[in-house]
């Protein structure tokens, strides 16, 4: 096999922000060392996140002038609507204007307030936080496997079959659907084999309790399946997809991530009576059943999107970029997840930093030190995301202490990445004298997104 390279040319450009570092310096003080407060003008590579930054393609942007912008019934839903149904195979496909809307409007129909559990694999935040708005309890049944970040097994995203077995038996008659998110973003882009699928969806349904995907990750999933699962290597990536949707009664999708598009989500589902009370509520906050929140035009590039994610030599590229920023950092000697997953790295920060302990922040440390060093942003997700700060000054702290890496899709090029492995590279070997942070102000509630921090004076360790 010969270099998996980029199967697209760019037709438009965008300049990468080139700042010196005393330049970075000013503008991660000024941010109190919290990169979600950087402007992106101050950025040179954002990979914040995967979600709303893809790049266009020509038949994307051409489409989006095709965009009927009519209030009801518009050309462009239709096109949009027979996308979704040819691929999913749901009878109702209500638009939203992002994945969030789409679980927001689910939840509110069917959790009861004190009673509900949804089990998943792993809820993704946004969903965890709607069910537990709506007073229900999101439970988290991955796999055993998912726990250690240094095994290799081939689908982490999978859900552990006996504990939602036990689920179903303890909370009967409270379990409104059950949820297994493609890919596992909270545990590491990790995807859930199609034997797993299968099996979730007989349990659930064994139960009669309906099943409901976080499809957000799909075409990275189904492709993980052709890969790894026997007897799959001679489908196609959409088979396998049509395959996988028909396991379960409807989705909550955000087309920002593999819909290929800035913005844009759906809620489908076969069950006409579920789908008639979910049109009524998204009349309430998204708008008219046939644009949901979205431009007309916003449809039409999903609808692209949506069979172009599909195409086998994209995917091919996209998770070979994928495992080539994961085996350049560990060879730089930063550790990461095992395996690498479908749309992100995720760097131990902990294995890295041993000498700053988790209420200092290891991964803080390290995203900061790759901004200051190179102006690659990156996203701590460890105790600084999920530590739990008590009212006594009692601090628990997460289970691992990751950085994200996470590639927008079709963004970055091979040469990109190897600058950033030249910085990740830098970042490693000053890892021994790197402080830890001291989050100086901490909001109550995802103190990830405004907490101010400042680096640990005196602690510098060789
Ligand atoms: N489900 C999963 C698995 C996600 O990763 C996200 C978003 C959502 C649902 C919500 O979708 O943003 O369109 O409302 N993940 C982004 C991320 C934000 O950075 O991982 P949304």
């Amino acid at each position: 096999m010969g270099v998996v390279f980029e199967p697209f040319k760019a037709k438009v450009v965008e300049p990468l922000a080139l700042l010196s570092r005393d330049e970075r310096q000013a503008a991660l003080e000024l941010a109190g060392y919290n990169l979600f407060a950087l402007p992106a003008d101050a950025v040179t590579f954002d990979l914040l996140t995967d979600s709303g930054t893809t790049a266009m393609s020509a038949e994307q942007w051409a489409a989006m002038m095709r965009g009927d912008e009519a209030y009801a019934g518009s050309r462009s839903f239709h096109r949009f609507d027979r996308v979704v149904r040819d691929l999913t195979g749901y009878a109702h496909v209500i638009p939203t204007h992002q994945g969030r809307a789409a679980e927001r409007i689910l939840f509110a129909l069917v959790v009861e307030k004190g009673r509900s559990v949804i089990p998943s694999n792993n809820h993704f935040d946004t969903t965890r936080a709607n069910i537990e708005f709506d007073g229900g309890e999101a439970l988290d049944l991955v796999c055993q496997e998912a726990a250690d970040p240094k095994t290799s097994a081939p689908f982490k995203g999978d859900i552990d079959l006996d504990k939602l077995e036990a689920c179903c038996r303890e909370h009967a008659g409270n379990i409104p659907l059950g949820m297994q998110t493609i890919t596992n973003n909270t545990g590491g882009g990790q995807p859930a084999s199609l034997a797993n699928i299968r099996a979730v969806s007989e349990i659930l349904h064994s139960h009669d309790i309906p099943f409901f995907l976080d499809a957000c990750r799909f075409a990275e999933n189904a492709w993980f399946i052709k890969q790894r699962e026997p007897g799959q290597a001679h489908r196609s990536v959409r088979e396998i997809a049509q395959e996988v949707f028909a396991l379960a009664d409807g989705c909550t999708f955000s087309g920002k991530k593999d819909g290929l598009v800035n913005m844009g989500g759906v809620l489908a589902m076969n069950d006409p009576e579920l789908a008639q009370r979910a049109r009524n509520l998204l009349i309430l906050t998204e708008g008219f059943p046939t644009y949901g929140g979205c431009a007309a035009r916003d449809l039409e590039a999903l609808a692209v999107g949506l069979e172009e994610v599909l195409d086998e030599k994209y995917l091919e590229y996209r998770t070979a970029s994928v495992r080539y920023l994961a085996e350049g950092l560990e060879k730089v000697g930063i550790p990461v997840m095992h395996p690498p997953g479908g749309h992100a790295v995720y760097a131990d920060a902990g294995a890295l930093l041993p000498h700053i302990p988790a209420h200092d922040y290891p991964g803080q440390a390290l995203a900061c030190a790759l901004y200051l060093e190179g102006g690659i942003r990156t996203c701590e997700i460890g105790s600084v995301m999920f530590g739990r700060r008590g009212d006594d000054g009692s601090f628990t702290p997460a289970r691992l202490e990751l950085v994200r890496f996470a590639l927008p899709r079709r963004v970055y090029t091979q040469s990109h990445v190897d600058r950033m492995l030249e910085v990740a590279a830098e970042v490693a070997a000053l890892a021994p004298s790197l402080p830890g942070m001291e989050m100086v102000e901490a909001p109550r509630y995802l103190p990830h997104f405004t907490a101010r921090f400042r680096p640990r004076t005196g602690v510098t360790v060789s």
